[in-house]
């Protein structure tokens, strides 16, 4: 089976296309290297031994889209391209709205011209809005977003729900990630963000590799266990993992299903940060900020519906996520631009 993965090359694309090959798929990826790296490739190379098909476009783009469909006989389709900086959509709405719509619009368009009716979306949490209760379960109201990445993300929901619906036979599988950390266990693989991350975790591996001189805590005076914000942290290993069951699951069923994938246990900052330093081996400096405009002060996920339906679950523990974080970027400082 062949499977296409726009934005293949980003950080959860490109774990995902690792564990697909181990599970045997044939993996064909699509990406404009907006927010990446073209060594991802060669790594992914010599991790799996295989060498992916790569198409270097904008998944926006129908003509450049169609030459992928026409060229393999894509089976299914998961879609992670998109832009995904929460700070910046708020920034620059119309390019967010603009950027992930399309390609989303583009990409269902020219499925349906090629017969392709399975595709699994990189989803987020997000949708759950400000308002609800957690543990966060599929079933709840979503709605009242924070910044329009969210929106996106909820408004593709919405998109993709009403094509399936008008349209038989067709699979979706929507799946509402939690907080993917962590990286390869091979260390060649990993999270690398172009700029100052705004992201807990490549935050703190940038302070650990010495490369930013402390963290800011957002917020010690939240209604949590030590008053700083808690977050349910997935190992992008097991995320990656979900996305094979998940398309197992959409290739022998129609409609649309959702999944929360998270590891249904809320974790702090400072815990993370403790866990951190034990992992490298030294402290994180950090300085308490004020709160950050948007933030909330806890989540997690109810995962059980993945684990009951999908024969899912998270098995890394925080501490394998921060030695593998670490691992990575302490052998790649400077991420893929070596
Ligand atoms: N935090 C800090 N200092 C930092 C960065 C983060 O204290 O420098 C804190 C935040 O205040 C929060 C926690 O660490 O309490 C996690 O923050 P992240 O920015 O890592 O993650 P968020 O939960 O804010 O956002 C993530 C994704 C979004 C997604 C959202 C909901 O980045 O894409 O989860 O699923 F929408």
């Amino acid at each position: 089976m062949k499977i296409l993965l726009t934005g293949g090359a980003g950080y959860i694309g490109s774990h995902t296309a690792v564990e697909l090959a181990a599970a045997g798929y044939e993996v064909v990826i699509a990406d404009n290297f907006s927010n990446s790296s073209p060594k991802v490739l060669e790594r992914l190379e010599m991790i799996t031994g295989k060498r992916f098909g790569l198409y270097e476009i904008d998944v926006a783009d129908k003509t450049a889209l169609k030459k992928v469909f026409e060229e393999n006989k894509i089976d299914a389709v998961i879609h992670f391209a998109g832009y995904k900086s929460v700070p910046e959509s708020v920034k620059v709405p119309l390019s967010y709205y603009r950027n992930n719509i399309d390609t989303t619009l583009s990409l269902l368009e020219v499925m349906g011209e090629y017969g392709c009716n399975n595709i699994v979306f990189s989803s987020s949490a997000t949708v759950y809005g400000t308002k609800a209760p957690y543990p966060y379960k599929e079933d709840m109201e979503t709605g009242n977003c924070s910044n329009p990445y969210g929106w996106t993300k909820l408004f593709i929901e919405r998109i993709i729900t009403d094509y399936a619906a008008a349209k038989e036979g067709f699979s979706a599988v929507l799946l509402r990630y939690f907080n993917p950390v962590g990286a390869h266990e091979s260390g060649l693989i990993g999270e690398d963000p172009r700029d100052i991350p705004n992201n807990l975790m490549p935050y703190i591996s940038r302070v650990a590799v010495g490369k930013l001189p402390y963290l800011n805590v957002y917020g010690n005076d939240y209604p949590t266990k030590d008053g700083t914000g808690v977050r349910d942290y997935i190992h992008v290993t097991d995320l990656a993992k979900g996305h094979a069951a998940a398309l197992d699951f959409a290739e022998k069923h129609s409609g649309v299903e959702i999944f929360n994938l998270g590891a249904g246990k809320g974790i702090s900052v400072l815990e993370m940060v403790n866990a951190y330093s034990k992992a490298c081996g030294h402290d994180i400096p950090y300085k308490i900020a004020p709160r950050r405009d948007g933030d909330l002060a806890e989540f997690y996920a109810d995962a059980s519906k993945a684990n009951v339906i999908l024969g899912w679950k998270a098995e890394h523990s925080v501490d394998d996520m921060c030695r593998d974080s670490w691992n990575w970027q302490s052998k790649n400082p400077k991420g893929y631009n070596e």
